[in-house]
C-alpha cells in the first residue's frame, strides 16, 4: 500500500501523519510552528518528515499551508495570519527531504479530505469552511478540488461583507473571516462585555475580570453556561456564517456545506441556528432546495489527510 506525508502547517502547531490510500492516518505527529522563522519552518517540516518516514516507504509528501498558493503549488505567496510573503515552501522541503512536495492551501487539503474520506463523502459538489484564526474555504465541484487560474481561488474568508468594517489581516476591511471565525467571536465577546458588563458576568469572572483577557474557550464555557453575552457573540457566528453560505449558495449551489475548525467543536452553540438563517436568507427561497450543512468529520487531522492524500496523486 503506498503510503504518503501530509503535514499541515498552522499558526500555531504543525501537525503530521503517515496516511494510505484509504485515507487512514497510520502514525501521527504534532509539533510547535516557528511561526516567525520561515526557514525554520521547513526545517521543521524536513525533521518531522524525517521521523515518520524511518523504516517506510514514503512516495511523496504533501503540504497545507494557511495562504495563497501559487497555481505550481509550489510557493506561498502571501498568507493573512502567518508571515509567509513569496516563499518557496516545497522548494525548500524538497531540498531538505529528497522526496516530491506539493503545497496545498490549508482549507483546500481539508476540503479534499472532508470531500473523499468525511462528511463530503458521496458528493461530487462540496464547499468546506474552516472556522479558526481566520475562515479557510475550500471547493469541490464535480469531484474535482477548484483552484482557479492562479491557484488561489476559494479565498472564501476575503469576502467583504461588512463595507469599511474591520480591518483584516489581508489588507482590506471587512472580510467575513472578520465576523464569522474564532478571532471574530472573540473579538465580539469582548466588544460586547466591554459595553454591557452586566450580561457578560460569567465570561468576565472566566476570563479574569477583563474584556481583553477574554478567550475562545471561554466564551464557549460561558455560552453553554447560559451567559447572555457570550450566547450573542455565538448568535453573531452563526448570523454571519448563513449569510456567508447563503451567498455562496447562490453562487456556486453545492448542495452541501461543511463546517469545521476549531469554532465547530462548540457547533451545538451555533450550527442549528445557522442552518436556519441560511435557509431564511437564501435568494429565491420556498424555490430551491436548501443546501445540507453539515459538521466536518475529520476533525484536526483533516488537512494532514487532505494533503498527504493530494501528493499521492499529484
Ligand atoms: C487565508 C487562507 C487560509 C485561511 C485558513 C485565511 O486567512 O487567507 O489562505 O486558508 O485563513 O487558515
Ligand atoms: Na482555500
Ligand atoms: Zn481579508
Amino acid at each position: 500500500m503506498a503510503l504518503t506525508i501530509g503535514v499541515d502547517i498552522g499558526g500555531t502547531k504543525m501537525a503530521a501523519g503517515v496516511v494510505n490510500d484509504d485515507g487512514e492516518i497510520v502514525e501521527h505527529t504534532l509539533r510547535p510552528t516557528p511561526a516567525h522563522d520561515s526557514d525554520a519552518v521547513a526545517e521543521t517540516v524536513a525533521e518531522v518528515v524525517a521521523e515518520l518516514s524511518r523504516g517506510r516507504d514514503i512516495e511523496a509528501v504533501g503540504l497545507g499551508a494557511a495562504g495563497f498558493v501559487d497555481e505550481t503549488r509550489s510557493v506561498v505567496r502571501f498568507s493573512p495570519n502567518l508571515a509567509w510573503r513569496e516563499e518557496p515552501l516545497r522548494k525548500k522541503v524538497a531540498d531538505l527531504v529528497g522526496l516530491p512536495v506539493v503545497v496545498e492551501n490549508d482549507a483546500n487539503a481539508m476540503a479534499w479530505a472532508e470531500a473523499r474520506f468525511g462528511a463530503g463523502r458521496g458528493r461530487s459538489h462540496v464547499v468546506c469552511l474552516t472556522l479558526g484564526t481566520g475562515i479557510g474555504g475550500g471547493i469541490v465541484l464535480g469531484g474535482d478540488l477548484y483552484r482557479g487560474r492562479w491557484g488561489m481561488g476559494a479565498e472564501l474568508g476575503h469576502m467583504q461583507v461588512v463595507p469599511d468594517g474591520r480591518p483584516c489581516g489581508c489588507g482590506n476591511r471587512g472580510c467575513w473571516e472578520r465576523y464569522a471565525s474564532g478571532n471574530a467571536l472573540v473579538l465580539d465577546a469582548r466588544e460586547i462585555a466591554a459595553a454591557e458588563p452586566e450580561r457578560a458576568k460569567v465570561l468576565l469572572d472566566l476570563a479574569g475580570g477583563t474584556p481583553e483577557s477574554i478567550e475562545g474557550e471561554e466564551v464557549t464555557e460561558a455560552a453553554r453556561a447560559g451567559d447572555p453575552a457570550a450566547r450573542e457573540a455565538f448568535g453573531n457566528i452563526a448570523r454571519w456564517l448563513a449569510q456567508g453560505m447563503a451567498d455562496l449558495a447562490a453562487v456556486l449551489d453545492p448542495g452541501c456545506f461543511i463546517i469545521g475548525g476549531g469554532v465547530s467543536r462548540a457547533a451545538d452553540l451555533f450550527l442549528d441556528r445557522a442552518r436556519e438563517e441560511f435557509a431564511r436568507v437564501l435568494t429565491g427561497r420556498g424555490h430551491r432546495p436548501v443546501a445540507e450543512v453539515r459538521l466536518a468529520e475529520l476533525g484536526a487531522t483533516a488537512g494532514v489527510v487532505g494533503a498527504a492524500d493530494l501528493a499521492r496523486l499529484r
